[in-house]
């Protein structure tokens, strides 16, 4: 079944926004029109050259008047410090039913609805959206439909899962799903210099570590078991398993956890000025 989505504009196609068009681009996914602008000629010229409709501002200064002409979808993939003025600089050319969706990290609805009066979504993808298994949050601003937001809520869906939450947990989702990433690859990388001191070569560290986490993920994905239920799988009373986690808890693991994730929090915090 094809997901049928209104015209979209991405205004800023770099990573994120890159990520969401190549979601749009899948198939079994219909958008009405889809136009991209970046700044610079080099990207635009790189999008074209995959069968995109893109422009640059450096090529026309009009570049994202061009793709708001017909978009009731907006999403806005620049960087968080541009937001507030490309969205003063588009107010008076967007569509007044289009929907703005940012993705920019640390900058509140109230913040881009002062610019933007119109319907407005803040969205926190994370970076595996760019191979479609991502996870979003989205928390909606005050004058969004509920078509309008199923409508958001498919544009994420194209790259993966999709949570609708209030903005007051916006920063939380952020320091799970949003930074979570790079916790599992700093993860990694730890467990592949410890293989390294082990006597394993590179090459047999990246099996072994690349290996074990993809397995164990799939494994979680096909079993339908819960991570505990795995967990207690591999580790026998009294085995080398329960040896190693005993480590994690004396460490206190959990807190290192949550203390990180609290981190996460109050950085976000004190990005947005709150
Ligand atoms: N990367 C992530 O993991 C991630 C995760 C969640 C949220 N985000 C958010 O995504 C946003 C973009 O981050 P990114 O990492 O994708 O940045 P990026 O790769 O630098 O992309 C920014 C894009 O905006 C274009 N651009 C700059 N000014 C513009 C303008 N006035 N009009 C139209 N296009 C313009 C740039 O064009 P040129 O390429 O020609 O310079 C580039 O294509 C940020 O707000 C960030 O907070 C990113």
């Amino acid at each position: 079944m094809s997901t049928i989505l209104p015209s979209v504009a991405i205004l800023g196609t770099g990573n994120m926004g890159g990520a969401i068009l190549r979601g749009l681009l899948a198939p079994g996914i219909e958008a009405e029109s889809i136009r991209v602008t970046t700044r610079s000629a080099a990207s635009a010229h790189t999008l074209r050259a995959s069968g995109v409709e893109a422009k640059s501002l450096e090529e026309d200064s009009d570049a994202n008047a061009w793709a708001l002409e017909t978009a009731r979808l907006v999403v806005l993939g620049v960087k968080p410090y541009q937001i507030v003025e490309l969205l003063g600089e588009i107010s008076s050319q967007a569509h007044p039913d289009a929907v703005m969706v940012s993705v920019a990290a640390g900058i509140t609805i109230p913040t881009m609805e002062k610019v933007w009066p119109g319907a407005l979504v803040r969205a926190m993808p994370n970076t595996p959206s760019g191979v479609g298994k991502g996870v979003t949050g989205m928390s909606i601003g005050t004058t969004v439909s509920p078509e309008q937001s199923r409508e958001v809520e498919n544009l994420f869906g194209t790259v993966g899962e999709v949570l609708v939450i209030a903005e007051e947990q916006i920063n939380a989702l952020s320091s799970l799903s949003g930074s979570g990433p790079a916790y599992v690859y700093f993860f990694m990388e730890k467990f592949l210099e410890v293989a390294g001191e082990l006597g394993f070569s590179p090459d047999q560290a990246e099996v072994m570590i690349r290996g074990t986490f993809v397995g164990a993920l799939a494994l979680l994905e096909q079993s339908g078991q819960a991570p505990h239920e795995l967990r207690e799988a591999v580790t026998s009373p009294q085995g080398t398993t329960e040896a190693a986690l005993n480590v994690y808890a004396a460490a206190d693991l959990p807190s290192i956890i949550r203390q990180a994730s609290a981190a996460a929090i109050a950085r976000a915090q004190e990005l947005a000025g709150d």
